[in-house]
């Protein structure tokens, strides 16, 4: 696209009005030349409420928003449970696909999606938002800067207090959910903290995960619009902690909690550590720790390191830039799949108590 010329049309669905839809549309409708034709959710008032807000039509079955021919791509933020089957109705029926966190229930889910957009030709990105924050983007300049040396381990960690969706919903059910905190917020600093260190081939994994608070009716937040259900179980785990070893021989610690007896409200960030100083992104801050040659322990806030990557800092402008041929896409469908691989090998060692290969 020149500098004159309007850019490129292009017509997204939402599939999921629910909490993020909100998001997902005030950020679609900010890039030039995007709109919003339809909103589709199984709740009526939902999608008729977020369609007021889009300027586009209501519906309430998926099929429909496939059919349309008005429609070049979707955007899915539904239970975690449909990612994969509306993923790849979407793409069957020619659709680019927007899939929100995280992929699938599983790896193998995952593989069927990455072949049905191979078959398709049509684009397939998995929105991990929070490598397009300004403080991801410097810690992300800063390790690939080289001044931390030789980078041999990172720490994720999201731990929330208090901080399970609201309860009686989809979050809390395993067969609808495929996991808790972990698939719902460890996918994110998991996918981060293995960004951060360019790193996305794991070797082997020793995780744990527990349930102590949802499933005693403690820990809600209140995240969700969906309806929840009165006496609905709660089989998910609310507290995850593992250990990736990758094939490069370094390791990433993962800490992901829902709920937790912990003196902070939520802990959110990413540590790593090299032989010539570590950094850190938490609190939305960037800190770098060096040592001077006299044995000075310097840190440096926000760290000077040039231009950041995807000055527009949004997973949606990513896509359609992509789609436009305008910009490399930040996700690939490979490293989604390694994300995916890892959060299914904690389960597995959790369940089996063993380190599991990955
Ligand atoms: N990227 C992020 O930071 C982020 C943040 C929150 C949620 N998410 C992800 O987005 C997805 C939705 O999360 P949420 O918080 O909006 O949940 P939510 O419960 O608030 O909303 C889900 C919506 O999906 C609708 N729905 C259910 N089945 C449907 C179907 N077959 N067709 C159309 N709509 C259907 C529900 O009625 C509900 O309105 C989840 O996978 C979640 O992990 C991502």
């Amino acid at each position: 696209m020149s500098a004159t010329s309007s850019p490129v049309p292009i017509r997204v669905a939402l599939v999921g009005a629910g909490a993020i839809a909100d998001y997902a549309a005030t950020a679609l409708l900010a890039i030039p030349g995007v709109t919003i034709p339809v909103v589709c959710d199984t709740s009526p008032v939902r999608a008729a409420e977020l369609a007021a807000k889009t300027g586009g039509r209501a519906v309430t079955d998926s099929a429909a928003v496939f059919a349309a021919v008005d429609v070049d791509a979707v955007s899915i933020a539904v239970p975690n449970a449909l990612h994969a089957p509306l993923a790849i109705a979407a793409l069957e029926a020619g659709k680019h696909v927007f899939l929100d966190k995280p992929f699938a229930l599983n790896a193998a889910e995952a593989e069927q999606v990455i072949a049905a957009a191979a078959r398709s030709g049509k684009l397939f990105c998995l929105g991990m938002n929070q490598r397009f924050s300004e403080p991801a983007r410097r810690l992300k300049a800063l390790v690939d800067s080289g001044r931390l040396g030789e980078v041999y381990h990172a720490k994720a960690f999201w731990q929330r207090r208090w901080g399970i969706p609201k309860l009686g919903t989809w979050f809390g059910q395993k067969a609808l959910s495929g996991g808790g905190g972990l698939l719902d917020i460890g996918v994110h600093m998991l996918d981060l903290g293995l960004y951060t260190i360019s790193d996305f081939a794991p070797a082997a994994v020793l995780g744990a995960t527990y349930t102590r608070f949802g499933n005693r009716g403690l820990g809600e937040s209140g995240w969700g619009k969906s309806d929840a259900a009165p006496g609905a179980v709660f089989d998910v785990d609310d507290f995850a902690s593992a250990m990736i070893r990758l094939k490069s021989g370094r390791s990433l610690a993962l800490d992901a909690t829902w709920a937790a007896m912990q003196e902070v409200p939520d802990r959110c960030g990413i540590q790593v550590f090299g032989t010539e100083g570590g950094a850190i992104l938490e609190d939305g801050q960037v800190r770098l720790v060096t040592r001077s040659a006299a044995g000075e322990w310097i840190t440096t806030h926000s760290p000077e390191v040039g231009v950041l990557p995807f000055a527009h800092g949004c997973r949606f402008r990513n896509a359609i830039n992509h789609l436009r041929g305008e910009e490399s896409l930040a996700t690939t469908a490979d490293q989604a799949l390694a994300v995916q691989r890892i959060l299914d090998a904690i389960y597995r060692s959790s369940a089996t108590a063993t380190t599991v290969p990955c």
